[in-house]
């Protein structure tokens, strides 16, 4: 693993966050990245350059697969290239640990992590009508995608 790529531990959790807060009009509290970070079925991954937590990602497994719960990246340092190598990081981890899928679901209207998803072949599996409405007048659908891992 890449020096600057390294897992989250709670100390972290304060400034995941501060950056989630940058990224989404819903965020998750300090109480609610410490409970992840803690939780055995969740790897939790952050990239840091200059000391300061620029990106995060997260997977939760369940009964063989991966549920990519959240990514994202510092709106300063977007397009470097950190959330693909966090999820990248992430598919090679789940891959040796032997999880056979990958799931996620993405607002329809984002079209920054759905070209980033595209580019790691998840495809569209389904919809969920109405889902997204913080932060948004009108709430777009949540889109359902999944990709295969491993062989
Ligand atoms: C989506 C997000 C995590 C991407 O982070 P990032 O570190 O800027 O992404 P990367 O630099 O690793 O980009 C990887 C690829 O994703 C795609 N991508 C990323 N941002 C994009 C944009 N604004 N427009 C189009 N494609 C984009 C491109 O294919 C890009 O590859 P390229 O730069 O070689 O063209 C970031 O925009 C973000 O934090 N958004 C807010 C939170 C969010 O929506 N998270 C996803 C919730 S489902």
């Amino acid at each position: 693993m890449n020096q600057l790529l390294r897992p989250l531990t709670r100390a972290d959790a304060t400034a995941a966050a501060t950056l989630h807060a940058m990224c989404f009009p819903d965020p998750w509290s300090v109480t609610s990245f410490e409970a992840a970070i803690e939780d055995a079925a969740v790897r939790a991954r952050g990239f840091r350059q200059g000391g300061q937590l620029v990106a995060l990602a997260m997977t939760k497994e369940v009964a063989g697969e991966a549920d990519l719960l959240t990514v994202a990246t510092d709106p300063a340092r977007r397009r470097h290239g950190f959330a693909a190598q966090l999820v990248s990081a992430l598919i090679v981890e789940l891959e040796g640990a032997g999880i056979t899928r990958m799931t996620l679901e993405v607002a329809e209207d984002n079209g920054a992590a759905r070209q980033l998803y595209a580019r790691f072949g998840f495809t569209e599996d389904g919809r969920r009508p109405r889902y997204y409405a913080a932060g948004r007048d009108v709430p777009v659908d949540a889109v359902l995608m999944s990709r295969h891992l491993g062989v």
